[in-house]
């Protein structure tokens, strides 16, 4: 990690505990229960790699990948599906898996089409939630870490492509992006 462009918000350690506390958590509550966990790429899929390997009951997993119409810094609120699920979610309790809740205007278009499709129930599980930014009425039903108002990388996170493979989640500087 280039410490000149990031500051440690979450150490990979730190992460590890907080995934255990979260697979836990939704062990218990889904148990006896089918389970279709959904992974909302590209951000979500170190994650969700990490999570799924903490849930103890049986499940399926699939992907969907999205992209916003508007600008890079303003969401219009409406999101084109990139690539949609592989198999049918009817009459299935699925799991939406993000990295982070910003907005919510991503998870508000995709909760949506996914009641639409008949499923029995929808839950979202992010990582990191920055409720000061919402523009839609998300409340995420599993939340790793509530976080200020900072650009974070790392984890699966990206600033234009870089920064995913990172093992913390980073506060990136803001003489990255301003320099860009
Ligand atoms: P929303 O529709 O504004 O909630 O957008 C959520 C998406 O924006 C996330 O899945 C990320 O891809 C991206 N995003 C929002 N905040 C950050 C951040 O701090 N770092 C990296 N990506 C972010």
């Amino acid at each position: 990690m280039n410490l000149k462009e990031v500051d440690v918000l979450f150490t990979a350690e730190e992460i590890r505990e907080k995934v255990k506390e979260l697979g836990n958590k939704i062990s218990a509550d889904y148990e006896g229960e089918s389970l279709l966990v959904v992974g909302i790429l590209k951000g979500a899929f170190v994650f969700m790699a990490d999570l799924i390997r903490e849930i103890d009951i049986p499940m399926e997993i699939d992907f969907m990948s999205v992209s916003s119409y508007g600008t890079s810094s303003e969401t219009s609120g409406e999101v084109r599906i990139m690539k949609d699920l592989d198999f049918s979610i009817e009459g299935k309790n699925v799991l939406v898996i993000e990295d982070i809740v910003d907005t919510g205007l991503t998870l508000n278009y995709i909760s949506k089409i996914l009641k639409q499709r008949g499923c029995s129930s929808v839950k979202i599980c992010c990582l990191l939630d920055k409720p000061s930014r919402r523009r839609s009425p998300v409340i995420p039903d599993y939340i790793g870490y509530t976080i200020p108002d900072n650009f974070v990388v790392g984890y699966g996170l990206d600033y234009s492509g870089r920064y995913r493979n990172y093992p913390a989640v980073c506060i990136l500087k803001p003489s990255v992006y301003n320099n860009d």
